[in-house]
């Protein structure tokens, strides 16, 4: 199985490392150097997340993947921290924002739709939050990265549509790898009860657990880290 993981922070990382334990291959499509990736991960370097950028590394791939996770993603930034209340709000944070938790994913499967055939077989997730959900929304906040995973969901189902019409053997879903060891988590890592922080390791076996799920019968579909589904 060759896999191509978009994002090499924590989770993405950690996925290549179960990859090769496991014997498949895979490209990592990453801005951050990568150093020591195991037997059978290969780097493939990004100048930026650009649109065009991230468009031309995957068109340039040499091989088209039969999996595909999109790890790419965006919470805090420096000072700017997940907006507690509306005047906490920034144009700057909501359009990064949209940038990395939008665009570059939606780059992504653009770029690998214009590769594919009617007979192709290819299954890719990709990583929103929970809290994307708008009919989970309870506790508010989070503006920023809400509306951009939420703006991702809406664009993985319709996808998931176009894809089952004219790619009848693929299939995309959204998912939620729960809360895990990350830079993106590390300013709310105390706030999560004991035994429910997954270390990046645990994160990724939990994700090859989940995408052997992800079938046509199953396309279009939010996931749960634990295999269950969420509501959008
Ligand atoms: N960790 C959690 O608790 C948790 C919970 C729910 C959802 N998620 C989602 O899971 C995914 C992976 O997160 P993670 O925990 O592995 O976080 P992470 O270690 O911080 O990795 C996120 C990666 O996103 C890329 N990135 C950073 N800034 C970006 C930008 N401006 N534009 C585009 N990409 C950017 C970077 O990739 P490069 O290194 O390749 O440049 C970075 O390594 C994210 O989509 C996140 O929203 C995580």
């Amino acid at each position: 199985m060759h896999w191509l993981i978009v994002g090499g922070g924590a989770i993405g990382t950690a996925l290549g490392r179960t990859l090769s334990e496991q014997g498949d291959s895979a490209d990592l499509v990453s801005t951050s150097d990568q150093n020591g990736l195991p037997d059978g991960v290969t780097h493939q370097q990004l100048d930026s997340w650009e649109w065009a950028n991230v468009h031309q590394c995957i068109s340039d791939l040499n091989q088209l993947p039969d999996r595909v996770v999109i790890t790419c993603g965006l919470l805090w930034q420096g000072e700017q921290q997940p907006e507690k209340r509306l005047e906490d709000l920034t144009p700057e944070h909501l359009i990064n924002s949209l940038n990395a938790n939008t665009l570059a994913p939606m780059a992504v499967l653009q770029a690998l739709t214009r590769r594919l055939q009617r007979q192709s077989r290819l299954q890719a997730l990709v990583l929103t939050a929970k809290v994307g959900s708008i009919s989970d929304n309870r506790l508010g906040g989070w503006y920023s990265y809400r509306a951009t995973k939420a703006a991702t969901n809406m664009l993985i189902r319709t996808t998931a549509i176009e894809w089952a019409r004219r790619f009848p053997d693929c299939a995309v879903g959204a998912y939620h790898p729960g809360t895990t060891i990350s830079d993106l988590s590390s300013p709310f890592q105390a706030r999560v009860p004991e035994g429910q922080l997954k270390s990046a390791a645990d994160a990724a076996q939990c994700l090859c657990a989940t995408m052997s799920k992800v079938s046509p019968a199953t396309t279009g579909q939010f996931w749960n880290w634990d295999g269950s589904t969420l509501p959008w």
